[in-house]
Parts: structure tokens; C-alpha cells; sequence
């Protein structure tokens, strides 16, 4: 693996339900400007396996993936920075699962907290541990692992509750490069950066803002009005206009979370100055106002053209795929599922020992034409081209062999006496590409 020197930031988005100005606060702004830092290659995806294993809606499902790619796109989200996809697009990601899979001890799945929770909940309802829990569940952690390690992401962002997650995909990572890394590591071991914020903002009663329990203020949903109507209903205490009031409220900590410095200095000394709750609420509307409306906006028009969403997410999971379908190869490849070329006994067995390699070389000759030949790696000719008059036709055969291996030969303009070598020296070619 080489070292790049940008650091890959990757994180998922449960496609389930939809969002409320916690989920705003907490994670959608932070991640959107965590992307615009330099030194950052950005990864964000819909998490939408995920979402399978969490509903068998489908309308719901389909519903909400649409809702959430909608609003990350509306609140900001630079699809030209950000490689921004949904997790059922790239295939190399249940491909990957599998792999991993086979190298997951099924006795760390059964401590990972979510499939726990649920079977100490049958344990103590007197059911069996296992009731009604689905294979999708248990998995849940390894998914996560694939969907992180296919990107050998540096960092990934999330919630308190995945930090058991990442540590799970740290050791099926660290376990996956001692098993077939032959000395070198095939994954990067992801640091979990736990968002502390994430549960900052507190919802209308002064508890952490969360639709469990209903204190919610959504983030589009209901329009300005809803707005308006949410923050009426924050709790407040009965001191009246004209009292003094200090800025311990929740509802200052609300504004604070769209405020400037300055605006916050002001709308504290305004409470302190008496202003009365109705028209402080009213401040506050109008402050989220003038940061949520426009991407309201935005979000309505992309609701209503879902095929703009649609042609994003595409253009997205092709950036994605091209760094994932390489490397699915590479691993395909490492844990032995490798294309069936004749590699000769004595060199399958020799592998751990780094080997030299035979070598192509493009060469003019006098007669004006082109020409390449392959040498064993000990120098003896393999393989004679005829002269080409095209020096790019010569490079084309050469990739051809040197991708496809010894099916190009037939059509190859060469000439050739020890075909079994050649054969061999193609496929060290060629494995020795998909181990780089
Ligand atoms: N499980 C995560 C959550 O519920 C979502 C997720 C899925 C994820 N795959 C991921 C997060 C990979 C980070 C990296 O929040």
C-alpha cells in the first residue's frame, strides 16, 4: 500500500427516518465543512444495506433515501469534493462483507452492542435469545467493516455509539492483512473520531433533541410554519417581559447554535434587559430562518426532481467504483480467488519470495517499423513481434497481454516457439499487478 499523503475521511448515513435541526446541528454542518478543509478527501455515503436491516418498508425505505440525499444535498454538500454515494451502488462493498466475513470470530459479533441488546432483551422477556433477530443484525458490524475498508478511510466520523464498530473493523482489518498481506498491509487501520457534539443540541423540553422523545424541531419538514410553531412550543419558564433573565434557557442554547459571536452577546443582554420569551422566540425563528429557508428552498426543488438526485449519486458511486474495483481485485487476489492462468508449480510455491519479473520492451528498428518482445525475467526471449507500422498498435498489444494475459496471444501479431513460458511469464505479469 502506498502512503498518500491526503487523509481519506469517510463516514455512512443510516437511510432511516428523517431529520430534525439536532441531526442538522450535530452532524450534517459539521461533516459539510470538515469536507471543504484542505488535506481531506472526503467520502460520504447512504448507508442503505444498513437501512435494510432496520426496516422492511420498501416505500419507507425508498422515502427516506431520497429525503436524506435531498437535504445533504440542499444544506451544502460539494459533490465535486465530496465523493458522496449510496452504499447500494458499489457491489465491491457485499463482496468485500463476505471476505471479511470469513475471517470475523463469530464470538466478537455476539458482543457487539446492537445484536446484544437485542438478545438480552429476549433473555429477560423469557424468549429464546435469538428471537426474531436476523442475520442482517448480527452482521451489522462486518457490513460497517467493508464499507470502511474498501476505502482504507484514515478517519471516520461518527456517533459514540459505533466507536465498538470501528474497533471491530480495526481488528477483522488487522487480522485480514496478517492473514493474506504476505508482510504488507492491505488495509488501513481506521481511527474512530467520536463526535462529542452530535448530542449538543437539546430539543424543546431542554433533553438532548431526539425523536424518541418527541422534542424535536424538524429541519424542513412542516415548512416555516412548522418552524414557527416548534419554537412556540420550547419550554421556557414564567418570567415575564420586562424581568430579567439570565441565559442558562435552552432556547439560548438554540440560538447560540446559529448565532455569531456577536448576535449572541446581543440577544443575552437583551434578555438580561427584560426582552419577554414570545419576542425572544421570535428572534430565534428568525435567525434559523435565515440559514434553513434557502436550503428549504433548495430542498423542494431537488424533492421535486428526484432524477437530478438520481444523476448525482451516479456520477458519485463512478468515483467510488474506481477506486473500489481495483482493489476488490487486489484482495480477490490475496485471499487466493484468482484467475485460473498457468502458473507453473515450482514459482506458486516460491511466492513469499519476492520474484523477479519478465520485462515487455517497444523498440524501433531501422526498417522504420515497430516492434516488442518479451524477456524473461533472466533475459532470454520469450516472444518476437512482427513489425508493426503503427508505434501506438504496439503499445496497445502490449497492454492487451499484459492485462488479459495469454487469451491475447491468439490474435497477437507474434511470433512465439515456447508457449507454456510465455503463458507463465503473463500470469506473473499479471498477478503482480493486482498486488500493487
Ligand atoms: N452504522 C452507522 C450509524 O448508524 C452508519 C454507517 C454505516 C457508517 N456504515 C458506516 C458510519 C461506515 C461510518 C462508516 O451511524
Amino acid at each position: 500500500m502506498t502512503e498518500r499523503a491526503l487523509q481519506r475521511v469517510l463516514t455512512g448515513i443510516t437511510t432511516t427516518g428523517t431529520l430534525h435541526l439536532g441531526n442538522y446541528v450535530g452532524a450534517i454542518r459539521p461533516a459539510i465543512r470538515a469536507s471543504r478543509e484542505p488535506g481531506v478527501e472526503s467520502f460520504l455515503f447512504l448507508a442503505d444495506y444498513h437501512a435494510l436491516i432496520k426496516s422492511d418498508a420498501p416505500d419507507r425505505i425508498e422515502q427516506s433515501r431520497m429525503q436524506i440525499a435531498a437535504t445533504w444535498l440542499a444544506c451544502g454538500l460539494d459533490t465535486e469534493r465530496v465523493t458522496f454515494y449510496r452504499q447500494s451502488d458499489i457491489p465491491e462493498t457485499p463482496e468485500l462483507t463476505w471476505l471479511l466475513t470469513c475471517v470475523t470470530a463469530k464470538g466478537q459479533m455476539n458482543r457487539a452492542h446492537a445484536y446484544k441488546a437485542a438478545a438480552d432483551a429476549n433473555t429477560a422477556a423469557g424468549e429464546d435469545i435469538d428471537a426474531n433477530i436476523t442475520m442482517g443484525l448480527y452482521s451489522y458490524p462486518i457490513l460497517m467493516a467493508a464499507d470502511i475498508l474498501l476505502f482504507n478511510a484514515h478517519r471516520v466520523p461518527v456517533g459514540k455509539d459505533q466507536a465498538q464498530h470501528i474497533e471491530m473493523t480495526r481488528d477483522v482489518a488487522q487480522r485480514f492483512n496478517h492473514l493474506f498481506g504476505r508482510g504488507q498491509d492491505l488495509f488501513v487501520l481506521p481511527q474512530a473520531e467520536i463526535e462529542e457534539n452530535q448530542e449538543l443540541l437539546p430539543g424543546l423540553d431542554g433533553r438532548k433533541m431526539s425523536k424518541s422523545y418527541d422534542n424535536a424541531i424538524p429541519l424542513f419538514e412542516g415548512g416555516a410554519k412548522g418552524l414557527k410553531e416548534s419554537v412556540a412550543r420550547i419550554v421556557t419558564d414564567s418570567r415575564l417581559p420586562g424581568e430579567a433573565k439570565d441565559d442558562n434557557s435552552h432556547l439560548v442554547t438554540i440560538y447560540d447554535a446559529f448565532a455569531t459571536p456577536a448576535q449572541r452577546t446581543a440577544f443575552r443582554t437583551a434578555l438580561r434587559q427584560g426582552l419577554g420569551w414570545g419576542d425572544a422566540k421570535q428572534q430565534l425563528v428568525d435567525l434559523i430562518e435565515a440559514e434553513i429557508g434557502p436550503m428549504r428552498e433548495a430542498y423542494a426543488q431537488l424533492m421535486a426532481h428526484p432524477e437530478q438526485v438520481e444523476e448525482k449519486l451516479l456520477a458519485g458511486a463512478a468515483k467510488a467504483r474506481a477506486v473500489a474495483q481495483p482493489f476488490i481485485q487486489t484482495l480477490r487476489n490475496a485471499v487466493g480467488l484468482r484467475p485460473m492462468l498457468a502458473v507453473p508449480k515450482a514459482q506458486a510455491a516460491t511466492v513469499t519470495t519476492k520474484q523477479a519479473l519478465p520485462v515487455f520492451k517497444q523498440y524501433r528498428e531501422p526498417d522504420g517499423r515497430f516492434y516488442f518482445k518479451l524477456n524473461a525475467a533472466d533475459g532470454t526471449l520469450l516472444l518476437q513481434s512482427e513489425g508493426l507500422a503503427d508505434g501506438r498498435e504496439a503499445g496497445a498489444w502490449v497492454k492487451r497481454l499484459k492485462t488479459e494475459g495469454a487469451v491475447a496471444l491468439n490474435d497477437a501479431p507474434v511470433q512465439f516457439t515456447d508457449r507454456a513460458a510465455i503463458e507463465a511469464a503473463l500470469a506473473d505479469l499479471l498477478v503482480a499487478a493486482a498486488k500493487d
